[in-house]
């Protein structure tokens, strides 16, 4: 089993009072945080509302720096000594977020919103329109829907154009911060079988962000509990949700019955 995505030490605060004219007091978001993906491997991260899982998703995918600790991809930094994210690394990390109404840009076209992450790459022009085609195929969205706008699909099919955007570059590992949450239960299952599925055809990694024990169960591996900014206890899923350890993990366990 090789590590594929790995946080050590993670810190990050941000300033309470954002106008103060003297230093303002620093809240401190994430501590010491350090975790792990595998290769083929499904990490969920659990944790009650503000306990930093957002915070930690940007920081894993490079849209946030942390203060202090360090992100490896395959065992190298994620950023570089200047501390930009290596362009080398960028497509292998791919984030898909909660809002299928508005991750996605009502003006553009299905493939305008599929292409985008790969306007920073030197594929053709004729590869970016078969990787989009192909992205389309993959989550079983018909290839003509690249001509239509986001408004004319459910919110289970924008979520599927989400995760064809994030295909795209044929990433490694994928950070889903609360991607079925705002779907109905019978279109998370569709939605999280096929994330499966892809995981399956693809090799993918995926770091799987949700408060619904129930989704987590269903798609993780492991599991790593967040509470206020620390990690307080992983594990195997099915071992962490039936035999919690931590008051955290039990805490969350009674509040999903
Ligand atoms: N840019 C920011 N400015 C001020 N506070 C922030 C900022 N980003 C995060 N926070 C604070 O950090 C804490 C963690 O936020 P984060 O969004 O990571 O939590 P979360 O676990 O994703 O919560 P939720 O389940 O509600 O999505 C919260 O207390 C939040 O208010
Ligand atoms: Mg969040």
């Amino acid at each position: 089993m090789s590590i594929l995505l790995e946080a050590r030490h993670i810190q990050f605060s941000v300033s309470e009072h954002k106008s103060s004219f003297f230093a303002p007091p620093r809240k401190t978001v994430l501590q010491d945080v350090s975790l792990h993906v595998a290769e083929r491997e499904t990490l969920g991260i659990v944790g009650s509302s503000g306990s930093g899982k957002s915070t930690l998703s940007r920081i894993l995918t490079g849209l946030l720096k942390p203060e202090k600790g360090e992100v490896l991809f395959q065992g190298q930094a994620l950023r570089d000594t200047a501390g930009q994210v290596r362009k080398d690394v960028r497509p292998h990390i791919q984030m898909i977020f909660q809002d299928p109404q508005g991750a996605l840009d009502p003006r553009q076209t299905i493939r305008q919103i599929v292409k985008e992450p790969l306007h920073q790459t030197p594929l053709s022009t004729e590869e970016k329109e078969r990787r989009v085609r192909q992205a389309l195929t993959d989550v079983a969205l018909p290839v003509d829907a690249a001509d239509r706008y986001p408004r004319m699909f459910s919110g289970g099919q924008r979520q599927r154009i989400a995760i064809a955007r994030a295909l795209v570059t044929r990433p490694s590992v994928i950070i889903a911060d609360e991607a079925v949450s705002a779907l109905d239960v019978s279109t998370q299952a569709v939605v999280l079988n096929l994330l499966m599925d892809l995981q399956n055809r693809y090799g993918l990694s995926y770091i799987f962000v949700s408060h619904d024990l129930a989704v987590i169960r269903h798609i993780s591996h492991r599991v790593a509990v967040l509470d206020g900014g620390r990690i307080v206890e992983t594990g195997p899923t099915v071992s962490v949700l039936d035999h919690p350890q931590h008051p955290t993990t039990r805490a969350l366990i009674d509040a999903s019955l």
